[in-house]
């Protein structure tokens, strides 16, 4: 109710794992199918150079291509909803720019994500700093409400809010002021070392990759931790505790999660019975999106050209508020 038009920035960072498949690219493909032209989905690699350990430009067009190419994979249709590189549309660097004139500086240094990210560097780009600025200019150029994210960007959606509050007070009523909404039932997929959440900053052996081989996921299934108090075989185990558990609960029917939970609470099933039950339902999500990866890589232009008429939609949608936005501005 009130929500007319979604937005959300992907950026262009390596190869998806199951974190980001259940925490946001499941719920892109589930917004489009309602919101259809009102869902607006932006590969946001002028963000990309911002974090200098990150970035390489040798690089960043195959990444950028990897992550369309793995949401198209997983049901984002580039018909359907508007899916597009943020570079192609100059109206995000523009607006991006008008509203680094009214944002304070102190604002931008107490935000969480740039404080970790500058405590690594020894000289700081301005655009580290500017970075969720940028990101405001990215919702607010569509006129966004509502912003699907992690947790982790709740603080950037709010000083998006602050940023069209004072430019409607000081311009007159321009932009809406975005609410951030949460998956609450995958906030927080763990990561497959059982080393907290699922990152692909904590490298290869915390992630289930969405398009990694059934061979390779079972390569670390096989020895990632499970219950630690659960020491033989002949143990009764405890599912609540168990990083394997929390994966049943994505992947398994409910059949399977009650009797693993059962057997586990019995020493019915030993450890690896259960992770080879869920390689069941890993193979039954992951098979057919690999297969549709596979198909559109041999297809690039398909990729590239629905990119394109994404850009061009979004384009015109970006053009009239561009042209609202400078006219008050006096340019
Ligand atoms: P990463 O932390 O692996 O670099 P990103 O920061 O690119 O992932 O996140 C992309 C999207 O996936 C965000 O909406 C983020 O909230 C979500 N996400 C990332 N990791 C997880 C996780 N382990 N569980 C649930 N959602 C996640
Ligand atoms: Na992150």
């Amino acid at each position: 109710p009130g929500m007319t038009r979604v937005f959300s920035g992907i950026q262009p960072t390596g190869e998806p794992h199951i974190g980001n498949y259940f925490g946001a690219m499941r719920n892109y493909v589930r917004l489009g199918e309602q919101y259809g032209q009102d869902a607006i989905y932006c590969i946001v690699d002028l963000h990309a150079p911002t974090n200098p350990l990150a970035y390489d430009p040798a690089t960043l067009a195959r990444l950028t291509f990897d992550m369309a190419l793995a949401n198209m994979s997983v049901g984002l249709d580039p018909e359907k909803v508007v899916f597009f590189v943020q570079s192609q549309v100059r109206e995000h660097s523009e607006l991006g720019w008008i509203f680094t004139l009214q944002t304070p500086v102190g604002e931008l240094e107490r935000m969480t994500q740039y404080k970790d990210k500058a405590g690594k560097l020894e000289s700081i780009p301005a655009g580290l700093l500017m970075y969720p600025v940028l990101q405001a200019a990215d919702i607010l150029l569509y006129k966004a409400d509502t912003v699907p994210v992690g947790e982790d960007q709740v603080q950037h959606i709010e000083l998006t809010r602050e940023i069209a509050r004072r430019f409607n007070h000081t311009h007159g009523q321009t932009f809406p002021e975005p609410k951030a909404v949460l998956e609450k039932d995958a906030l927080r997929v763990p990561g497959m070392d059982g080393q907290g959440k699922m990152s692909k900053s904590k490298g290869d052996t915390s992630t289930m990759g969405v398009l990694e081989s059934m061979d390779s996921i079972w390569g670390k299934l096989r020895t990632s931790p499970t219950d630690p108090a659960r020491v033989r075989r002949t143990d009764p185990g405890n599912p609540d505790v168990c990083l394997v558990f929390d994966y049943h609960k994505l992947f398994s029917d409910d059949t399977t999660l009650l009797e693993v939970a059962d057997g586990c609470r019995t020493a019915g099933i030993g450890c690896i019975d259960c992770k080879k039950r869920l390689m069941t339902g890993i193979e039954r999500e992951l098979t057919p999106i690999q297969a549709r990866a596979s198909e559109l890589r041999a297809r690039p232009d398909d990729v590239l050209g629905g990119l394109a008429h994404g850009a061009e939609r979004a384009r015109a949608i970006a053009a009239p508020v561009m042209d609202e936005v400078r006219s008050k501005m006096g340019f």
